[in-house]
């Protein structure tokens, strides 16, 4: 069986004292339920990591940052390298969203960089890919998620294939409100899956967790989780509520 994961991604919202209150809430809810089948994963801002590693000791809650640098360390004002957000206690490390590619013009041969010093600092990468609504409209969007994983992730070694985790979320979908169909997401999710067994073998393919992004919430996760290829999600706005971001987790 894979690992399934719910790993909520606050993205630029709350400030520290906010942060940490939620982060103990969160905490706090899930030690007092019966072990939820899904690792459950905070994707914080960098200044929220340390506190909430403290808070989340001993928890069955795991800490996760958005962003890493693309340079080991040095002088690169106002960055935050890998081996940093490892320091903190964190364990993952969401590279590749969407709003980095699109806001912060990060492209795949960046990606690629960022999402090997992660894995070479230990942190485990949830490597983000998804089309665009136009790509889909034409019907391109099977073509490009496969370039954005040949190109960002396919170069890595197989045995680094552990520290990976695969997000796909439809751009069109992220913070609109739209979600993608149950049948569009396992048709896509399906898809991927076939991609990693072509590179790296059925084990590989077969052990591989891809997570679904993009407007999943209560109402509509259960049916995202039903399908075979969908193992969980990476969520946004429903992460930032206590009550819908614990009905996710118990989707699974
Ligand atoms: P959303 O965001 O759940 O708010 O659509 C998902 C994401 O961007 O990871």
């Amino acid at each position: 069986m894979r690992k399934k994961i719910v790993a909520g991604n606050w993205k630029m919202n709350m400030n520290l004292e906010e942060g940490l209150n939620f982060a103990k809430s969160v905490d706090r809810y899930f030690r007092e339920k019966p072990a939820s089948k899904a690792e459950v994963i905070l994707c914080t801002p960098f200044i929220h990591l340390a506190g909430v590693s403290e808070i989340l000791k001993n928890s069955k809650v795991t800490l996760g940052a958005q962003n890493c640098a693309s340079e080991p360390s040095g002088a690169f004002t106002g960055e935050v390298s890998a081996s940093m957000i490892q320091s903190t206690g964190a364990q993952y490390v969401i590279i590749g969203h969407s709003e980095r590619r699109s806001y912060y013009h990060e492209d795949d041969r960046l990606l690629n960089k960022k999402t090997l010093l992660a894995i070479n600092a230990g942190l485990k990468a949830i490597f983000c890919c998804g089309e665009v609504k136009a790509e889909r409209e034409e019907g391109r969007h099977l073509i490009i998620v496969k370039r954005q994983l040949e190109e960002g992730l396919f170069t890595l070694p197989a045995e680094s294939m552990k520290m990976i985790v695969i997000a796909y979320e439809p751009v069109w979908a992220i913070g609109t409100g739209l979600t993608a169909t149950p049948e569009q997401a396992q048709e896509m999710h399906y898809y991927i899956r076939g991609l990693v067994r072509e590179k790296y073998g059925k084990e590989c393919a077969e052990g591989m967790t891809i997570l679904y992004g993009g407007s999943c919430k209560p109402s509509n996760a259960a049916e995202l989780f039903s399908k075979p290829d969908v193992d969980g999600g990476l969520i946004g706005g429903a992460s930032l509520k206590k009550e819908d971001f614990a009905a996710i987790a118990e989707a699974i």
